[in-house]
């Protein structure tokens, strides 16, 4: 089967068999391996995509389904320059990730949020990230993070 999508702003042609996952044609036939694996079954939120600006679990997606579609995984988060996307420069300024193995999913996930609900409240934002899990941080730094990410992606 080819499915033809844009992935982080290029076009791309894959050749890939009708079950295979949006997850899989990222990590494997794209080798964009920021985009992780925590469960494979919708849980963890650590394979977040953003489909067309809004955040979906690839695990829980074919390739099939995204056909024609515009795909941002974490690599294409940032300027070409390598200068951080507002999120992820929170992220980092907030100390909102310990480990890293929930942030690629974390981020995307709160681009997202921000995109539809850019003044959600930190209850919002506990609520709204419910979707992906984090072992290691506690979550505060976290919601600390996109609400400053929030206030950048608006200026
Ligand atoms: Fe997709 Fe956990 S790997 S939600
Ligand atoms: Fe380790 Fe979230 S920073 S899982």
């Amino acid at each position: 089967m080819q499915v033809q999508l844009t992935v982080n702003g290029k076009p791309v042609t894959l050749d890939a068999p009708p079950h295979t996952l949006l997850v899989q044609a990222v990590r494997e036939h794209l080798r964009l391996t920021g985009t992780h694996v925590g469960c494979d079954t919708a849980q963890c939120g650590a394979c977040t995509v953003l489909l067309d600006g809004m955040a979906v679990k690839s695990c829980n997606m074919l390739l099939a389904q995204v056909a024609g579609r515009a795909v941002t995984t974490i690599e294409g988060l940032a300027q070409a320059d390598g200068t951080l996307h507002p999120m992820q420069a929170a992220f980092k300024e907030c100390h909102g990730l310990q480990c890293g193995f929930c942030t690629p999913g974390m981020v995307l996930s709160s681009v997202s949020l921000c995109t539809s609900n850019p003044d959600a409240n930190a209850g919002e934002i506990r609520e709204l990230l419910e979707g992906n899990l984090c072992r290691c941080t506690g979550y505060q730094n976290i919601v600390k993070a996109v609400q400053q990410g929030a206030v950048a992606m608006k200026a």
